[in-house]
Order: structure tokens, then sequence, then C-alpha cells
């Protein structure tokens, strides 16, 4: 039986418990009402607004042009089709670049779009101690940090060679020490992903981080099998909802020309 088996809210207590008890958990992005609703059926104990929805909701490149309004407006969305799931607001490129700044943004995603929690990209230590003493629960994103695509020349795996896997295990307990009460590792070596979680108490959250962290996180539009073209490796398809609504709307397409649809069960 699982840690948490009781019908109340997920707390970050509740995450750290899972690791705790060596139970490995899933989270899962959302970005509006209906999708939340499902996975919150679905029992899924950490929703993230990513800002990966400027990828599969908005149609851009990167995440890099979404705005603090738009991740605002989603995660409003997702907090109201949300009973038991931690809501983590994932705060946009350009909205922490001081502690100052960072605060007012984290702020208002829990004030106006009732998020649990924020996550940040990068070793922002400061940043992290500042939230956590103002009561914002706060999670780390080191490894691919997709908002610095332009620093970093692509999507590419991290933490390859000796001297950057140091760091990132440096600045993994930093923000730890810092107050993070989780980590999101993406895209690191699996050998890694396994001798970050090792040396962490908090639990980390891997994406294309192998099979040894604590928990996994996967985006809505790929674990579903919404989204098109190359997928990156880490990604499992549980689904093939793309498909089911190309045939459906094929069928209602076909039904509406022969006349088929509307029947006489669907008239007045
Ligand atoms: O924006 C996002 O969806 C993310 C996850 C992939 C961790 O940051």
């Amino acid at each position: 039986m699982s840690v948490h088996s009781s019908d109340r809210p997920f707390s970050i207590h509740d995450i750290q418990a899972f690791t705790d008890a060596g139970e490995k958990f899933a989270m899962l992005t959302a970005y509006d009402y209906l999708s939340a609703q499902i996975l919150d059926e679905a029992g899924i104990p950490l929703i993230l607004v990513g800002d990966s929805l400027a990828n599969v909701m908005l149609g851009h490149d990167s995440t890099v042009p979404v705005t603090v309004e738009e991740m605002l407006h989603h995660t409003r969305a997702v907090a109201r089709g949300t009973r038991r799931a931690l809501v983590v607001g994932d705060m946009p490129f350009g909205s922490y670049t001081t502690t100052e700044q960072g605060v007012a943004t984290a702020v208002r995603f829990m004030k106006e779009a009732g998020a649990n929690a924020v996550k940040l990209e990068g070793p922002l230590t400061e940043l992290t101690s500042r939230l956590v003493s103002l009561g914002v629960p706060v999670m780390g994103h080191l490894g691919l940090t997709p908002q610095s695509v332009n620093q970093l020349g692509g999507f590419k795996v991290q933490g390859r060679e000796e001297e950057a896997a140091e760091r990132l295990l440096a600045d993994s307990l930093a923000l730890q020490e810092a107050g993070a009460f989780a980590l999101v590792l993406e895209c690191i070596p699996s050998e890694l992903g396994a001798r970050i979680s090792e040396a962490l108490d908090i639990p980390t959250i891997g994406i294309g981080a192998g099979g040894a962290t604590d928990g996994q996180v996967l985006v809505f539009h790929d674990f579903l099998g919404l989204t098109t073209g190359r997928l990156p490796r880490f990604v499992k398809q549980y689904a093939n909802l793309r498909g089911e609504i190309v045939g459906a709307a094929k069928s209602y397409m076909a039904e509406v020309a022969s006349g088929d649809y509307p029947g006489p069960e669907h008239q007045y």
C-alpha cells in the first residue's frame, strides 16, 4: 500500500514521504482544466504547469517566449481542475532575473493562480532560500534547462564530462541545502542521475535521467501520443490519442457528408 492512501490533497511532505519509503512516483504536466481534472482523477500526486506549454500549447520553438501572464492563465485553469494533486507553476524565462523579481513572480503564482509550489531552472540558491523562507515551496531543475537553450547551443544531454557532472552534483546539493523540496533532472546520463539521487535526501524527478531517480515526469502531449515528429529518446507514449482524434474527426466528417449524423436519436 502507498504511503499516501487517504483522500486528502498531496503536500510536499507526502512527496518526501514517497522517497523516504523508497516508493517511486510520477509527475505529469497539464495546462488546462480538463486535463488536470483527468490526471487528478487518475491519482497523480504532482501536476507541473510546465513552460513547455510554449511548445505544445502555443506552437513556439522554445520555452523562451512564454510570458508570466500566459503561465498564470494556464496555472489558474489547472488549479481549478485539481482536487488532490500538488500544482507546481513553472516560472518562465526572464521572470526571475533578480531575487526581488523572482519573489514577486512566485507570489503571483501562489496568490493569483493557485499554485502550491513553483519551479525554477538553474542553481539559484539565493532565490530558492528566500522563497522557502517566505513560505513558497520550490522545485529545482538542473541538467538540460530549456530556458537556456540559446546558451547551451541546443537541446543536448548535459553532464557527460566529469567536470560538468561534478558541477551538477554540487549544484544539486546546494539547491537541497537552500531548501528545495524536489529536483527535476533533465537529459543527463543515467549514472549521473543515480549518483545525484543517491547523494540527495530530497526527491529527484527525472526526464531523460535514467531509472534511478525517485520520480519521473513526462509532458502530457508526449505521453498520450498527441505530439508528432521526432520525439526525444526518453518519451514513452502510453496512448495514441492523435490517431484516435484523427480517426474520430474523419468518421464525423464522413457521417455528416453521408447524412448518417445526426441520426433520429440526436434530434428534437
Ligand atoms: O516545462 C516542462 O514541461 C518541464 C518538464 C519537462 C520538467 O520543465
